[in-house]
C-alpha cells in the first residue's frame, strides 16, 4: 500500500490484518459449508435450498476476495494453509447434518452462521469506523450482504 494509504490508517495493521484474517476464515468455511450441503442435501424442498446456498456460497467466496485483497494491501498474508482456517476463524465451522433429509437443520445451521457474520461484521463496523475508513467500507458492505443472506433464509424458515 501506498504512503498516503499507510497514512490515514489510525488503527494498529496488526489488529486491523487479525480482525480482517477471522472473517477471511469464516467465509471461506461458510462458502465450503455451503457448497458441501448444496450436493449432500435430498428431499422435497431440498432444490430449492440448493440454489440459495449455490448462489451464497459462491458469495461467500467473492467476500473472502475481498477481505483478501485488504489483508495484502495493509502488508498481511492470508491464511496460506487451510489447517489454519479453523484456528483464525470466529464463527467456525457447521458440517452439514448427517442426514440429508434434515432441512429444518441445514436452514438453522447457515441462519446460525449468519447471525454469527452479521453480529461480528457490526461489531467491525463500529470499531474502525474511524480509524481505518477503507477496512470499515468493506466491512459494512459485507454485513449488508449477509444481512440480505438471514432475510432470505428467514422465508424458508416462515414455511410450515
Ligand atoms: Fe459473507
Ligand atoms: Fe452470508
Amino acid at each position: 500500500m501506498g504512503k498516503k494509504g499507510k497514512e490515514i490508517v489510525k488503527a494498529k495493521l496488526d489488529e486491523v490484518i487479525k480482525d480482517l484474517l477471522a472473517a477471511y476464515s469464516d467465509e471461506w468455511l461458510a462458502h465450503y459449508q455451503y457448497w458441501l450441503t448444496a450436493r449432500w442435501i435430498r428431499g422435497l424442498d431440498a432444490d430449492t435450498l440448493k440454489g440459495v446456498l449455490e448462489k451464497q456460497s459462491a458469495d461467500e467466496l467473492v467476500h473472502a476476495g475481498k477481505l483478501a485483497e485488504r489483508i495484502i494491501q495493509l502488508g498481511g498474508q492470508p491464511v496460506m494453509h487451510p489447517n489454519q482456517l479453523l484456528e483464525k476463524a470466529g464463527c467456525g465451522y457447521k458440517e452439514p447434518p448427517k442426514d440429508p433429509a434434515d432441512l429444518k437443520t441445514v436452514i438453522q445451521d447457515v441462519l446460525n452462521a449468519e447471525a454469527c457474520a452479521i453480529e461480528y461484521y457490526s461489531r467491525m463496523c463500529e470499531k474502525y469506523r474511524t480509524t481505518d475508513l477503507v477496512t470499515h467500507e468493506i466491512f459494512e458492505d459485507l454485513l449488508k450482504d449477509e444481512v440480505d443472506d438471514e432475510e432470505e433464509w428467514e422465508k424458508f424458515l416462515a414455511k410450515p
